[in-house]
């Protein structure tokens, strides 16, 4: 039985601000059992949902030395569909009203967090043979393992995993400031290890330690070893090339389930999508307020508002969209201030036609997957994108930009070989977005047929993580025989 511990800041059921949650929070359950133990372990927030945090068990405490400090470290530990949590507790770092905040404050904190998963590891009677970390927030793991741990017998021969979910965000801060934090010595603070363009970078640590590197799908495997897509890191991405993975995104599909899903309205399945399309439709567009009207192309979109998702695009065209189209927008998200001040000017303005909720809703969310006709994704970059594969399971087809993962999982429509699960446009140009949503609402309009088949191919995907665990389970076999 190989033991296997992922390391990350945010997984669903218990906390989430994005995708990185759902994939912690479900890969586990879709390894096999048998060959497998995978637990996982994560911050104990203080904005944690108290339900969750009343099923926490309290296990033992210790101190975690981090340079001339010295943190309490609680350890809490749940079970969650078979699957063991831990929880890192510290009152100090994960206090506040979000799991994120000011960078230079995460960047202290996630340290802190990296430095007591290891100290953690013997008070937990689970020593793991690969530690599995996810995104900069557990990048100094496998720094920490290497240097400062690896001396110690208990450490010896455990091998990391660094998945990146976002090159973006990379855990950046002076170099003084993160030495002071984490105690690290000076000489691993160099070009080729922990300093990047004068700056300490916890990611980067990450892919320079790390026995192994995986992203998200193929597509953006290979986007980040160009110098477009690399954010600054591709030269030492192309370097580990041999070591580097692209694994596509699964979805839990007990989670995510039309037949099943308690937010919908009405449940449904590909053989009476029609009918239970239709029902989830018209409960939206009262809950929303809209004209209900069965017959008018609904477009939905939930995502973070940042530049990332395309919002430089959508703000350019929805005057002209809502102008000269028969067309009805429901949009669930919260970010930047400018993006959503532009939807509340444009839901003042197109009452009938655009509604935004400023806000996270689970459900709502689910309802807006399970309900619209078409989902607009039109990143600017995408690791791999969750919410297209959860449109498509609901029979919503996607309107999607061609990169990293949406390029991997949307088969744009092809009129004349009737194949294709959804729409896309491959330049990063807001009258391009245009033009592929007119022309998905003239397939929707005019040729209805071909529509609904298009939605049934869209929903008979394969979207679960079967295929993907599989290359999971390969490379943990690969790194420990
Ligand atoms: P990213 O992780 O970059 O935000 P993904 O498409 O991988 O993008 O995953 C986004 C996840 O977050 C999906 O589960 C999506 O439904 C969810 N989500 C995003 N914004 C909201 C919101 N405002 N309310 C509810 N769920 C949201
Ligand atoms: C990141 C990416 C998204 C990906 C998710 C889970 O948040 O932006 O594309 O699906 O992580 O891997």
């Amino acid at each position: 039985m190989k033991k296997i511990l992922f390391a990350t800041s945010e997984a669903v059921p218990f906390i989430k601000t994005g995708g990185l949650a759902d994939v912690t929070g479900s890969l586990p359950k879709y390894l096999d059992k048998k060959e497998y133990d995978v637990r996982i372990i994560l911050p104990k927030y203080m904005c944690m949902d108290s339900h969750f945090v009343e099923q926490l068990h309290f296990k033992c405490h210790f101190y975690v030395n981090l340079n001339w400090r010295k943190q309490y470290t609680g350890i809490f530990e749940t079970k969650q569909d078979g699957i063991t949590y831990y929880f890192i507790d510290n009152e100090f770092y994960f206090a506040g009203d979000k799991p994120y905040n000011q960078l230079h404050e995460d960047v202290e904190k996630f340290a802190y967090f990296s430095k007591a998963v290891l100290a953690a590891l013997p008070y937990l009677d689970f020593c793991p043979d690969i530690i599995h970390c996810h995104d900069w927030q557990t990048g100094l793991i496998p720094v920490l393992l290497r240097t400062v741990y690896g001396a110690e017998n208990y450490y010896a021969g455990m091998k990391t995993i660094f998945s990146i979910h976002n090159l973006k965000f990379q855990g950046r801060w002076n170099l003084n400031s993160v030495m002071d934090v984490t105690g690290l010595p000076a000489q691993i603070f160099t070009a080729d290890k922990l300093e990047s363009y004068g700056e300490a970078n916890l990611l980067k640590g990450g892919l320079v330690y790390a026995n192994a590197i995986t992203t998200v799908s193929k597509s953006y495997a290979q986007e980040i070893m160009t110098e477009q897509g690399g954010e600054g890191l591709h030269g030492l991405l192309s370097a580990r090339h041999n070591d580097l993975y692209g694994i596509t995104n699964g979805l839990d599909y007990e989670v995510f389930n039309p037949e099943t899903d308690a937010s919908l309205i009405q449940n449904f399945k590909a053989t009476n999508v029609k009918n239970g399309k239709s029902a989830n439709k018209l409960a939206l567009q009262r809950e929303f307020a809209f004209p209900q009207e069965q017959g008018t192309f609904l477009l939905g979109m939930v995502s973070r508002m940042t530049d990332q998702k395309g919002f430089d695009l959508v703000a350019y065209i929805m005057e002209e969209l809502l102008n000269t189209a028969k067309i009805q927008v429901i949009v669930l998200g919260t970010g930047e201030d400018r993006y959503q001040d532009m939807f509340r000017y444009f839901e003042n303005k197109y009452p009938n036609q655009l509604k935004a909720y400023i806000g996270y809703s689970e459900e709502l969310a689910h309802r807006i997957y399970a309900s619209c006709d078409a989902f607009l994704m039109p990143s600017l970059f995408e690791p791999c994108g969750l919410s297209q594969l959860m449109s498509m399971r609901y029979g919503t087809l996607p309107i999607v930009r061609e990169t990293g993962g949406l390029k991997d999982t949307v088969l744009p429509y092809n009129e004349y070989e009737k194949t294709g699960t959804g729409f896309s446009f491959a330049n990063y140009n807001a009258h391009e977005m245009l033009n592929t949503i007119r022309y998905a609402m003239h397939i929707y309009y005019d040729k209805r047929k071909e529509w609904d088949a298009m939605v049934k191919r869209a929903m008979k995907e394969d979207f679960s993580w079967e295929r993907s665990a599989k290359e999971y389970e390969k490379l943990y076999d690969n790194l420990v025989l």
